[in-house]
């Protein structure tokens, strides 16, 4: 307690006002209290509304205020069960994990919390697969150059961010960064040492980078031959964002090891690890565990979401207004000289700017609009993926004016 003038002293005004909130100061907040929720929009204190294309950073892609998710909310509650430990079965997380496997590649499912536990776990899988065909050496997790993987320490060690790895070191031990090059890939993946690749099919925190599937096709190709496991991060991309449910579907390419979370569960904290059926024989009780992870309260609600996110007509509307937006993005770069380049797919789209991206979202949102930014120069849009052709040219008309 005694230190906390001297925290007060010596930090910037945004973060002395988190510390005089008694937040402890990671985020850099925006000046908004948000209290209400409909479809595509946010209302702040105020009552002041705001066209959302942030989605929570990816995970309400049903909206704000969806009849669906609160009627699975309310069956979950009346159950009286909201939590038992995994050491039961229950019916919501049997069938959640029945219909993962039933609409991807993988043969089975593990249930965590959050994005960065599912790519923790996803690596002591691949380590331990790797292990059993390969011996204790063969350990290494390779990542790529731009991805972004979580903030713990064996997903900070993959996550190629300067700023977020410097002050933390020394990072988790056998995780290295390699170049997203075939060639510099093929020397790096030494089939005695390497376990396991991890790839976001699209790098949504470092700048919107839409992989090729040439690329993915290429990695993959090798993986098999070096016998690597590769393991597709689709904790952003992944659930409909692109248009396809997987992403890896839009690329035909089959990783071994699927990640997901931020919309799987509608807003509730879910994560989940899908691997195919080499992998999960690998696995044995207490190699593994998650006191929450796959609660009937959550894996109700996301059995409901899935369901809708899987709907072959939302999944069409995603595609082609993502490839309407990306043209209007276009167009919008093409006679705008603040844009220097956009990129991306379904409903994930970066902006290069040449002002500060940071004072661009400001201005959006002083113009009623909410993004993100994925880098001090780049904007990113995460709309909902219920958001209508109408809403996404409403939100960049505010957006262009935003720009100057
Ligand atoms: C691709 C990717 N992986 C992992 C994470 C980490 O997820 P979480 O914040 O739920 O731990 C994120 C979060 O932005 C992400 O975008």
């Amino acid at each position: 307690m005694t230190a906390l003038p001297v925290i007060m002293a010596e930090t910037p005004s945004a973060e002395r006002d988190e510390v005089a909130l008694a937040f402890v100061p990671v985020y850099a907040r925006f000046p908004l209290e948000i209290v209400r929720g409909e479809g595509t929009r946010l209302f702040d204190a105020g009552g002041r509304s705001y066209l959302d294309f942030t989605s929570g950073i990816g995970v309400n892609a049903l909206g704000y205020n969806d009849p669906g998710i609160a009627g699975a909310a309310r069956r979950a509650l009346e159950s009286g069960v909201l939590h038992t430990s995994n050491l039961f079965h229950t019916a919501p997380a049997r069938k959640l994990a029945e219909a993962l496997v039933a609409r991807s590649a993988a043969s089975s499912v593990f249930f965590c919390n959050s994005g960065a536990e599912a790519n923790e776990g996803a690596f002591k899988f691949a380590r331990k697969w790797a292990r059993g065909v390969g011996g204790a050496e063969k350990h290494e997790i390779i990542a790529l150059r731009g991805g972004f993987h979580g903030r713990l320490f064996a997903t900070l060690a993959a996550t190629d961010r300067p700023h977020y790895r410097a002050p933390f070191r020394p990072l988790a031990g056998g995780i290295a960064i390699a170049e997203r090059d075939v060639g510099e890939l093929s020397r790096m993946l030494d089939p005695d040492t390497v376990a396991a690749v991890i790839v976001e099919p699209v790098q949504g925190e470092g700048g919107v980078r839409v992989l090729e599937a040439s690329f993915l096709g290429a990695l993959r190709k090798l993986t098999h031959e070096r016998n690597v496991a590769l393991i597709f991060d689709e904790v952003q991309c992944g659930l409909g964002r692109t248009g396809w449910l997987f992403a890896y579907e839009r690329a035909d390419v089959v990783p071994d090891v699927v990640t997901l979370a931020k919309p799987l569960a509608g807003g509730l904290p879910m994560g989940a690890i899908l691997v195919n059926a080499e992998i999960a024989a690998a696995m044995r009780p207490g190699d593994h565990g998650s006191t929450f992870g796959g609660g009937p309260f959550v894996a109700t609600v996301a059995g409901h979401v899935f369901e809708r996110l899987s709907d072959s007509a939302l999944l069409a509307r995603v595609r082609e207004n993502g490839a309407w937006l990306g043209e209007a993005l276009r167009a919008l770069a093409a006679r705008r000289d603040e844009v220097r380049a956009v990129r991306g797919v379904g409903y994930l789209w970066g902006i290069d700017v040449t002002r500060p991206a940071g004072e661009i979202v400001a201005a959006a949102r002083e113009a009623g609009l909410l993004i993100l930014t994925a880098g001090d120069y780049t904007l990113r849009l995460l709309p909902p993926l219920i958001a209508t052709r109408e809403e996404l040219a409403h939100g960049l008309s505010l957006l262009e004016k935003s720009l100057s």
